[in-house]
């Protein structure tokens, strides 16, 4: 087996919009209670959120937070969430048979960004309401004052507008499982409406129409060409979700999943250049792969709940190694096409599908997937470069032709560093790469991180955080010809960073 890829300074698929690297909070199991929040834990700030979260959220690197849901905002009345604490009511929560006491709401969650640095990527419910509610919310949070919304949120004690940018018009509301579920027409016609009156209230802002659930859902792409026929002059992306297991146990076929993310990506763009060209339209819809993630190791235990309890474990996912490579599969898939997909969300950050994991009342630790996550972030900006890679194949049972390298590079011109992101799929054999660099000449490397594991299920718990973690032990150098060689273990994932 082997592989080889040419980069060049001069092709160019796009920049890199930082918030391809963002993530997602939603009121679900214990992302909020028990994840960000916790008041009594001995890590806890003035607010009740965990200092020891906060950390390892800063350490991400995460530009923007999507927030509430997710399933939850389709039976959501933001108004619960605002207004001194004491008097918020506990509600039930359809979407994941809970209670929602409201403890943390808007204005809360604004002040936990702050303390993370990131921005907020906010969901309207369009499941259970409509239009009305958009633009009290978006009155609440991005006007300045002497209207009656606004004024509200300056008597809740915040004067500074949030001036939240980006806005979520919904969330899969596709999916039967929705509350409030539409048809590709209905939901095509509601959220028109609701984006106008957002714009009206707040130009500024930006507005993702939702998309399918997954590339399985039998709409796909149907609904995308329907809802963007309906909303084409108001919004400005259109939202992607798409989760990944191992169910089969069959490792080969799992790591080939992210040839499925491509193509899934590539039918998007497509369907929203085919609304443009018959619109007429001089604007391009972007791509918001606002859910992306491994997803399924919960999912038993997750059918044995009780309901109607708050913030029990749901959705618990423990990582293992193998997670780790999909996922950085999956985030060499949204760089490839970094040309249009602008937005993303690992879903989610905290204990929910996420990789930070808490125990109540005790530690914080990264999950496997925490990573690839945090390397693509931290290293990931710049320009990406188009991967011309030549690379040894298998077979496995749902994709023919993968490839044992899946590889991408981002070019920081500020910095003067390229960073090669890559995946050996081969379970069995360490890979030999050949980097041709041609236009950037005498290149030397800062280091090659590798993420590398003898056993592919090994994850990190509370009692052994570090027993899946990276070494800078990886072996590429310069050769002779002013080339790059390097080996990439089996089943690794490997950052390789140059200047
Ligand atoms: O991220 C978990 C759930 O997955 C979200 O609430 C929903 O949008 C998706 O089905």
């Amino acid at each position: 087996i082997q592989a080889s890829m040419i980069i060049d300074k001069d092709f160019v698929i796009g920049e890199v919009d930082s918030r391809i690297y963002g993530s997602f909070i939603e009121h679900l199991g214990r992302a909020v209670y028990g994840g960000i929040y916790e008041p009594g834990h001995p890590q806890a700030d003035e607010q009740g959120f965990r200092a020891d979260v906060l950390e390892l959220v800063k350490g991400l690197d995460v530009p923007i937070v999507r927030y509430p849901g997710g399933n939850f905002v389709s039976g959501y009345n933001w108004e619960d969430g605002i207004g001194p604490i004491e008097q918020r009511k506990k509600r039930l929560d359809l979407a994941w048979r809970t209670i929602e006491p409201n403890l943390i709401g808007l204005n809360e969650f604004m002040d936990w960004c702050r303390k993370a640095n990131t921005d907020a990527m906010m969901a309207v419910n369009l499941g259970t309401r409509g239009p009305d509610e958009a633009r009290d919310i978006i009155e609440y949070a991005n006007i300045t004052g002497g209207t009656y919304w606004s004024d509200l949120r300056i008597s809740h004690g915040y004067k500074v507008p949030h001036n939240i940018k980006t806005w979520c018009l919904g969330n899969e509301m596709d999916g039967p499982w929705q509350t409030g579920s539409k048809t590709a027409v209905e939901y095509g016609r509601t959220a028109c409406e609701t984006a106008k009156v957002m714009k009206w209230v707040d130009p500024s802002i930006e507005l993702v129409a939702c998309g399918s659930s997954s590339l399985t859902m039998a709409t796909f792409p149907e609904w995308e060409a329907t809802v963007l026929d309906h909303t084409y002059d108001h919004v400005d992306y259109i939202s992607l979700h798409q989760y990944y297991g191992n169910r089969d146990k069959n490792t080969a076929n799992f790591l080939a999943q992210s040839m499925g993310m491509d193509r899934f990506i590539h039918t998007v763009i497509s369907t929203a250049d085919y609304i443009q060209a018959k619109k007429r339209g001089k604007k391009k819809i972007n791509l918001s792969f606002d859910e992306w993630n491994v997803w399924y190791h919960s999912n038993e235990a997750d059918s044995k709940i009780e309901p109607w309890s708050i913030a029990p474990p749901q959705l618990e996912d423990i990582y293992n190694h193998e997670d780790a490579l999909l996922v950085g599969c999956m985030l060499i898939s949204m760089l490839k096409r970094a040309d249009r997909v602008k937005m993303a969300c690992l879903a989610q950050l905290v204990n929910v599908i996420a990789p930070i994991m808490t125990a109540n009342g005790g530690a914080a630790w990264k999950q496997t997937i925490y990573y690839p996550y945090m390397h693509a972030s931290v290293f990931g900006r710049g320009t990406v470069l188009v991967p011309l890679i030549k690379s040894s194949k298998y077979d496995a049972k749902d994709y023919t032709d993968v490839p044992h390298l899946e590889a991408v590079a981002v070019h920081n011109e500020e910095k003067s560093e390229v960073t090669i992101f890559a995946v050996n799929r081969h379970l069995e054999e360490a890979l030999p790469l050949e980097l041709d660099l041609r236009s950037f000449g005498g290149c030397r490397v800062i280091e090659h991180i590798v993420l590398e594991n003898d056993d592919l299920k090994a994850a990190n718990t509370v009692d052994a955080q570090d027993r899946v973690k990276p070494h800078t032990g990886g072996n590429a150098t310069v050769s002779a010809n002013g080339q790059i060689q390097g080996t990439l273990g089996k089943a690794s994932w490997n950052v390789i960073r140059l200047k």
